[in-house]
């Protein structure tokens, strides 16, 4: 069909549209007067090209011309209809703005609906909340208009279009125009009418927009204004504010111009304390209520105050993505992702990167947390462009002045939508578009329409053309990714005068992040660092349906065939798809958690707490469960009810009896439990946990007892050791155990090997192919001389070896001592040097292959999650029995995982290992090698044994996938190596 070329055209971006008005649901009679049309009686049909569409469609016999019956809001491409594509910075399209590919797919909605006599007399409104990436509308044949801005909402005015009785409304969807351009966020790419649809009824003269504001005075006092921005006609409008409980505060009339009501002694929101006021427009027949949370934000010394205090963010970045639904989302959905924050105790959202559904930010404003409203503008893939010089094209779209009416125009939306919610801290102009006139224009509109709130982006500090955001508007320091270093030159560097944020950090892909900690302990230390947000809250992917073995089927960039692809990048949360936390969910809820603990004086019982919070005392918030435990065994336990400690103070608590409990291997651990009822989360709620050492680490001595008589044989390729109960065989150019028969059973299934390789977790993307050029996916032992000696009651196997990969030379040198006595016990004294030009290694250690039987564990380590050298958080020391199945952390894309750090002992089945130092082990029944080829879990088959790797040591995860490159402290790479073992 012809339509009038709006989509491919800079300076046509809405037609018939309404201004932008801020979000709200009028209401007539008490009652929402607004119609949802949303439902799956819309007819849909698909179609490669515009051009193919039927002229007029809406005219023409529906199903004859093959339309459906489709439910809306949707994404068609969760519906069967063209092409899923998950793809990063690239571009799906060429660039050629303002120009989109000549067969742009296209989607036709037919909806009838029907107005009664009253509502055709009113004055009517189509509200689309969202629709990717443009559309037209009619109503009865008639042209309405067109608009563009896929996350941000279009309104327009239907009145005097429609009749009493069936009327039809006719949308076309086209998948790309020229805002494809500028949303470009790493997502899934879908289209559709993906949001709600709302049809408005309003009477002749309504408040269309209005701006709420909360000044508040030195003295306490505090004022709740409107300015009317745009009012239809010339109605009196009743203001009135009342409090949570429904007490009226104050009132006032206008006829247009701006109010203030008094609030004389307010009580000021936060997101720990999100109290709410209501403000009520009525005009004439209809009223609009408005929830508003009285509060502050100012920035002072290079800090973050809201109502004065200092604050940090403890944020996500948040998309709105279903696997099931795509980009579409229920307000059930989006409240269970809030649920789940705060129950891990985010108290920030960064809407990455566009705006969320239009009640996102009341539930924030509701529910308690600090939003980055960002608008839906990135334009990463001018990146990526061609060039023949290599310079760099990001500022392309920032600094053309074609572009200029498009950047505000988004800026315009964002803002104006959600201006009156409380939740609103920081306005974002967008992600990774580059720096430039646009942006800083863009920037100061944003600063003269809302002072109130502090602008944000990030892009500023690339790729500027002489712009920087030193000088610019905006109001802070913005990372993504920054590493601790960086963050700490920052933080002490007196010149950067501006609160620093990350926007992003701890790239949260597959198993990991690993540094949290780190980071977290820079942002308690500096003032100025003043928060992050967690890359990101989900993974991405679609619902394929369920495999045989009962895995859900998760497909993620390149299962749909689509070029170009990002693969697994978009899996990158801190929940799986289907919103199961991650246990990096788990490390960050402890990370943040709202108290801190360390030992004060613990010989006199004393803890010292802190009081993390920024603005609720303890006194209100928590109370502690404590228990004091020795190997697994409870020696005390205990609650502390009362703690009194404003946010921000310390207060010491005693431990009844922690002084003379103290002793090797005992530990304190505090459970902070939730005091009382909360937005979304309930009293008993553990919000997190400390766990204190009462004793100081020391080396054990590491003993195999004489336990009878054992002899000792030789032929050409072992020694041979047997007891009453053992026959054990040692491969002399294996350099270690090819079997262990003890009370006739097999106790391993293949010789014992040692190992350097783990399946690259999604961090290691980038030292994966150091590590294959290193040669540690395929470790060879050259043994160069093995003797062994019966001293009667143990034998004793010398083992010189060194271990390299083909064509390369040895990365590892050393001599080993093997012990065993008549009970099968064997002792492993082993010195190890690593050739220090190599890089270091993912792990290193001894593999054992078990029955598969042997499926029952249990460790004193960190658990009961998995747990790495710098991902342990979430777990503490203690006794656990689990099984290998259960050990498992189910990655849809496979890598390492499960692994349990730290351990002082642990054993498999019948076999026990313990160290001098603690070990880390892992068992699954998928070798290392399964879990690194497969590229989704349904995928993966079982070796048929339990796979016992007892490390040496295993590099921590980090979060380099985006991150930054793995914290030193956190490598495996030792020169010289004493490991002593004892399995038996
Ligand atoms: C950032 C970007 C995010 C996401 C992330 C990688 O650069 O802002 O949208 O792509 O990297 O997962
Ligand atoms: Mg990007």
């Amino acid at each position: 069909m012809k339509v009038q070329n709006f989509y491919e055209n800079l300076s046509t971006l809405h037609v018939g549209t309404m201004d932008n008005r801020c979000w709200y649901v009028p209401k007539q009679d008490g009652r929402e007067s607004q119609i949802l049309l949303s439902g799956d009686d819309w007819k849909f049909a698909w179609y490669p090209s515009v051009e193919e569409v039927p002229e007029h469609f809406w005219e023409k016999d529906l199903e004859k011309e093959g339309f459906i019956n489709m439910e809306v809001p949707s994404c068609w491409q969760m519906k069967g209809f063209g092409q899923k594509q998950y793809t990063n910075v690239r571009y799906p399209i060429p660039y050629d703005p303002p120009y989109a590919p000549g067969e742009n797919p296209s989607g036709a909605y037919v909806k009838d609906f029907t107005l009664t006599e009253k509502e055709a007399g009113e004055r009517q409104f189509l509200y689309f909340e969202g629709v990717d990436s443009c559309f037209y509308v009619w109503i009865n044949g008639e042209f309405v208009g067109y608009s563009q801005v896929s996350h941000s909402p279009s309104e327009f005015e239907i009145t005097g279009k429609t009749k009493a009785g069936s009327n039809r409304m006719a949308v076309l969807v086209l998948k790309w125009c020229d805002g494809t351009y500028l949303e470009d966020q790493d997502k899934l790419r879908f289209s559709g009418i993906f949001r709600d649809v709302e049809l408005v009824l309003r009477p002749q003269e309504f408040v269309h927009d209005f701006t709420v504001q909360t000044p508040v005075a030195e003295d306490g006092s505090a004022e709740v204004t409107v300015r009317f921005d745009r009012v239809e006609g010339d109605p009196e409008i009743n203001c009135t504010l009342t409090d949570a409980e429904g007490k009226e505060i104050g009132r006032a009339v206008s006829n247009g111009e701006n109010i203030a009501i008094p609030v004389a002694a307010p009580v000021l929101w936060n997101a720990e304390q999100p109290y709410l006021y209501t403000l009520t427009l009525q005009a004439g027949a209809e009223t609009i209520e408005q929830k508003v949370g009285i509060r502050t934000i100012s920035v002072e010394d290079g800090k973050i105050l809201i109502n004065g205090k200092q604050v940090k963010f403890r944020g996500v970045n948040r998309h709105d993505s279903n696997p099931y639904t795509g980009a579409t989302v229920t307000r059930e959905d989006v409240i269970r992702d809030l649920q789940l924050m705060k129950e891990s105790n985010v108290n920030a959202i960064r809407t990455s990167h566009y705006p969320n559904a239009p009640y996102f930010p009341e539930l924030c404003s509701e529910y308690g947390f600090y939003m980055i409203a960002e608008a839906d503008l990135e334009s990463h893939g001018v990146g990526t462009l061609y060039t023949n010089d290599g310079h760099d094209c990001m500022g392309y779209i920032a600094q053309d002045d074609a572009w200029a009416e498009s950047i505000l125009d988004r800026q315009k939306r964002n803002v104006i939508r959600d201006k009156n919610q409380s939740a609103v801290i920081f306005w974002s102009l967008g992600n990774e578009s580059g720096y430039g006139g646009n942006f800083e224009d863009a920037g100061r509109w944003v600063k003269a329409y809302d002072p109130t709130r502090l602008l944000h982006y990030e892009a500023s500090i690339y790729n500027s053309a002489g712009y920087h955001n030193d000088v610019s508007m905006l109001d802070v320091m913005s990372r993504m990714y920054a590493d601790t270093e960086w963050v700490k030159e920052y933080c002490e560097d007196r010149r950067m005068r501006k609160p620093f944020i990350q926007c992003e950090f701890i790239h949260a892909m597959g198993n990991g992040p690993g540094d949290i900690h780190d980071y977290m302990e820079l942002m308690y230390k500096y003032d100025k660092f003043c928060g992050g947000f967690v890359w990101e809250w989900c993974d991405h992917a679609t619902w394929e349906g369920k495999a045989a073995d009962g895995r859900d089927i998760f497909h993620y960039g390149g299962d749909a065939g689509e070029f170009p692809h990002d693969g697994n990048f978009c899996m990158d949360g801190l929940v799986y798809p289907d919103r199961r936390p991650h246990t990096g969910l788990l490390e960050w809820k402890n990370e943040i958690r709202p108290v801190h603990a360390a030992g004060k004086d613990l010989a006199a019982g004393t803890v010292e707490l802190w009081n993390v919070q920024d603005f609720a005392d303890l006194a209100d918030t928590v109370q502690i469960r404590y228990e004091i435990k020795k190997e697994g065994t409870l020696l005390a336990e205990g609650e502390i009810r009362e703690i009194t400690c404003p946010a921000h103070e310390k207060v010491c608590i005693t431990i009844p009896r922690l002084g003379e409990l103290s002793g090797d291997q005992t530990y304190l651990k505090l459970t902070y439990v939730q005091k009382a009822d909360q937005a979304l989360t309930r009293q008993g709620r553990v919000m997190g946990f400390d766990q204190i050492a009462l004793f100081e680490e020391r080396e054990k001595v590491l003993e195999i007892a004489e336990a009878g008589a054992v002899a000792l044989e030789e032929n050409d390729t072992s020694w041979i050791i047997t007891s009453d109960r053992i026959r054990y065989v040692f491969g002399k150019k294996k350099g270690a155990f090819t079997e262990l028969v003890r009370d006739g059973k097999a106790l391993i299934e293949a010789p014992m090997t040692f190992e350097t390789w783990r399946a690259p977790v999604d961090n290691d993307r980038n030292v994966r192919q150091v590590w294959e050029e290193a040669g540690y996916d395929r470790p060879w032992i050259r043994v160069y001389d093995c003797t062994a000696e019966n001293a009667g009651e143990k034998v004793r196997i010398h083992c010189e070896f060194s271990i390299a990969s083909v064509y390369r030379q040895p990365f590892l040198r050393a001599k080993a001592l093997w012990e065993v006595n008549a009970d099968g016990q064997i002792k492993l004294t082993l010195d190890a040097d690593k050739d220090m030009t190599f890089p270091y290694m993912p792990r290193f250690g001894l593999q054992l292959v078990l029955p598969e039987d042997q499926d029952q564990v249990e460790y004193i380590g960190y658990g009961p999650t998995e747990s790495y050298q710098d991902k342990h958080r979430a777990c503490w020391v203690d006794r656990f029995t689990t099984t290998v199945d259960e050990l498992l952390e189910d990655y849809v894309k496979p890598q390492e995982n499960g692994s349990h750090y730290h351990c002082a002992f642990v054993k498999v089945g019948e076999l026990k290992a313990e160290g001098k130092k603690p070990l880390s082990f892992n068992a699954s029944y998928y070798t290392a090698q399964e879990l690194t080829e497969k590229m989704h879990n349904y995928e993966l088959e079982k070796s048929g044994h339990v796979i016992w790797h007892l490390d040496y040591g295993m590099s921590g995860v980090g979060s380099n996938s985006c991150g930054p490159e793995l914290l030193k402290q956190y490598r495996l790479n030792e020169e010289k190596m004493h490991w002593e073992l004892v399995i038996g």
